[in-house]
């Protein structure tokens, strides 16, 4: 079993698919964390995020930035990250590696911007998570301040609405629902409440 869960910054796509992930014995990836490696990996380099060239390098050193380094997190990471997401190679790159994931024996569940458009167009079960930006930003503005950083809601807020513009608006893989996933708007409801419908959607499309 694939499962396909996409959406916006902040959306709570992570910790849902995490969930989804135990609630079912699959395997877990946050394609994410793999976007954010490569902006980091650049930041660290003293490098632009924008040169094309040496971002389809750095893509190939994911591998060298520890998947727990807390400055994966950071705000300005995931600035980095959606600058070098737009980029074609980077995301070529990327790809195979997502796919052997996917294709785990046990399953597996993915979360992104384009698993279920791209990575994994033939997913069993696609959920598109959103909620407003407004609360999307408070999520995240909570997160960052319970790890000790000094960042404003409002910083977040704008923040938040020029990466999904950009992760909207690129040529490569843009975000964007694919036809048959299905809208999982978590605006009103906490943790438990998604994965109870995600749990039911999965359910249902899976029986
Ligand atoms: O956690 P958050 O919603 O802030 O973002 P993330 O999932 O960690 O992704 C960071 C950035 O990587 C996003 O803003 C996207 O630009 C990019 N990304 C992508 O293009 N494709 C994916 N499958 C996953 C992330």
């Amino acid at each position: 079993m694939i499962i396909a869960v996409d959406g916006p910054v902040a959306a709570g796509k992570g910790t849902l698919a995490r969930r989804i992930a135990s609630h079912f014995g699959l395997k877990y990836l946050d394609t994410g964390a793999l976007y954010r490696a490569v902006g980091l990996y650049m930041i660290r380099n003293n490098q632009d995020p924008a040169d094309q060239e040496a971002a389809v390098t750095a893509a190939r050193h994911v591998g060298e930035i520890d998947p727990t380094d807390p400055a994966l997190r950071d705000e300005k990471t995931g600035s980095a990250a959606s600058v070098v997401a737009a980029n074609q190679g980077v995301r070529a790159a990327l790809l195979d590696y997502q796919r052997n994931i996917a294709k785990s024996p046990e399953g597996a569940v993915l979360d992104g911007r384009d698993i279920g458009t791209v990575v994994c167009p033939d997913a069993d079960v696609k959920l598109f998570v959103t909620a407003s930006a407004e609360v999307r930003a408070d999520r995240r503005f909570q997160e960052l301040k319970g790890k000790g950083q000094n960042v404003t809601y409002e910083e977040i807020l704008e923040d938040l609405k020029v990466r999904d513009a950009r992760d909207s608006g690129r040529k490569s893989a843009p975000l964007v629902k694919a036809d048959d996933a299905h809208l999982l708007d978590t605006t009103k409801l906490d943790i438990e409440a998604a994965l109870e419908k995600a749990v039911e959607i999965i359910g249902n499309q899976t029986s």
